[in-house]
């Protein structure tokens, strides 16, 4: 206990009734916060470790002070242009003032949050805004908060539909579902999933391969669902092609076997269709959606499940409460603001404008791995969700930096995706993200109101750092760690 904070058996009874007010932060002491001070209460409060590798690329030196449409801006003024756009959770970029007005309102108006003891106007027309933006008779939503919540919704709806007892769960190589326990277990990374319990009735398959899907299919009887990401995002932009989606069709519906399409990060017009799924002209029984759902202001995901697959899990009056909503599920203000959202990503054409924007971007990205083939080992995607993959340096680094090299970080070593966006932030002023699964790609998801000039900014700023070469590359980093 602090020394300073009375005890209870120190106050007169009256007083003891009342709480004493911690040391609370105010709003405005946050916003006050500098760098130095976050930095320590990020060590001292969220995750010292994680500390380590932001000051590794440098981004502990940013306070981001506002941000709009593509750009966020520091503590000095700077704009940053955002090609990250929180893994494809920025569609509508920062701030969309329809967005926020729709909010505004929300509040003006004195409307109500919680969606659980009456019926709400907000979570009931989202639901239906959802069902309208999805193909076949993908019509029944339940609605979350999160990514992971959506998966886990969409693996329990189609586990109680598969009618197995023992249902197991396919899933993917090099998958990502989440952190949550039952998704974790879908989310094939040791890192992730360390020494916890999983849960065990699941088969995994390399993702892509047809003939190792039907195999573990014909193999179990006990096979019930099937766990895909449409294209896999933390796995470093990997898809597969349209007869592999035709295959995973045909084979489910072959063996009564239900398909979960996990479009929380490809999902919402980020490869230039709504769903990544209809680029192959097939529908899953389950999805899931979240990240740009919430337009960039809430914290929205939502599953969404063909009509006679949810009937099957929750369809009677004696099943339908297995399932109801969290506390937080189609809350007031989320929910208008995904309504909302819906309608800027039709009303702006943002789903063309990812087509568009995004086939220039891989188009600009081509030409720059053939100047620079030593580098760029591969440019790959669709709409605006790219993957640019370095050739590993861990080999071949040149004879000069692998004395310096040695003192960096393991993570670091041969990646040159962490020398490469930690300089494009410090130097170009651009901010991309970087891949778990795969060092030596860097993941471009930039908001889908993202312009032509915008990928010619970025293109233009990687073109010129790549023409310094790997050493000059390399030695930028290392002084920068000096700085
Ligand atoms: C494909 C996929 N599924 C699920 C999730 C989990 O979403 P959340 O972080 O909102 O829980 C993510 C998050 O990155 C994702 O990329």
């Amino acid at each position: 206990m602090l020394a300073n904070v009375a005890t209870k058996q120190d106050m007169p009874e009256a007083e003891a009734m009342q709480s004493t007010k911690p040391d609370l932060m105010t709003v405005e002491d946050a916003k006050a916060l500098d760098t130095k001070s976050m930095a320590e209460l990020f060590k001292d409060h969220i995750n010292p470790g994680q500390f380590h590798f932001m000051k590794l690329l440098g981004f502990h030196k940013v306070k981001i002070e506002t941000a709009e449409g593509m750009y966020y801006t520091d503590q000095n003024g700077r704009k940053i242009l955002d090609f990250f756009g929180g893994f494809g959770s920025l569609a509508h970029g920062h701030n969309h003032p329809r967005v926020i007005a729709a909010r505004q309102r929300f509040q003006d108006e004195d409307r109500h949050e919680i969606a659980i003891a009456f019926l709400s106007q907000y979570a009931t027309a989202l639901a239906k805004n959802l069902a309208a933006c999805s193909p076949g008779d993908l019509d029944m939503v339940f609605l979350g908060s999160t990514g992971s919540e959506a998966m886990e919704a969409a693996v329990k709806v189609a586990e109680r539909a598969s009618g197995r007892k023992n249902c197991k769960v396919v899933y993917a190589e090099n998958s990502f579902h989440g952190k949550t326990k039952g998704v974790l277990s879908l989310t094939d990374s040791e890192l992730y999933q360390g020494d916890f319990q999983l849960v065990g009735n699941r088969v995994k398959v390399p993702f892509g391969d047809l003939q190792a899907l039907s195999n573990a299919i014909k193999s179990d009887p006990d096979i019930g669902v099937v766990v895909l990401e449409t294209v896999q995002g933390g796995g470093g932009i990997i898809s597969a092609p349209e007869s592999y989606w035709k295959g995973v069709r045909e084979l489910c519906d072959q063996h009564n076997v239900l398909w979960v399409a996990d479009e929380v990060q490809c999902g919402y017009g980020r490869t230039g269709k709504f769903y990544a799924f209809e680029h192959y002209g097939v529908v899953p029984d389950v999805t899931a959606l979240a990240k740009s759902l919430g337009a960039g202001k809430a914290a929205v995901g939502a599953m969404i499940a063909k009509r006679d697959v949810y009937m099957k899990a929750y369809g009677s009056p004696k099943t339908a409460m297995i399932h109801a909503q969290a506390t937080f599920g189609g809350i007031g203000e989320a929910s208008v603001t995904a309504i909302e959202g819906l309608n800027v990503l039709y009303d702006e054409d943002l789903i063309e404008n990812s087509a568009r924007v995004g086939a220039h971007l891989i188009a600009r990205l081509k030409q720059i791995q053939e100047k620079y083939p030593k580098i760029i080992k591969d440019v790959r995607g669709q709409g605006l969700m790219v993957g640019l993959e370095f050739q590993d340096f861990s080999q071949t680094m040149p004879m000069v930096l692998r004395p310096v090299l040695a003192m960096l970080d393991e993570k670091l070593k041969g990646s040159l995706s962490g020398f490469i966006g930690a300089q494009l932030l410090r130097d170009y002023d651009i901010l991309v993200a970087f891949t778990e699964y795969n060092r030596n790609v860097i993941r471009l998801e930039p908001p889908l109101v993202c312009t032509k000039e915008n990928v010619d900014t970025f293109c233009d700023a990687l073109d010129d750092l790549l023409s310094k070469g790997i050493v000059s590359i390399v030695n930028g980093f290392i002084k920068s760690q000096a700085g």
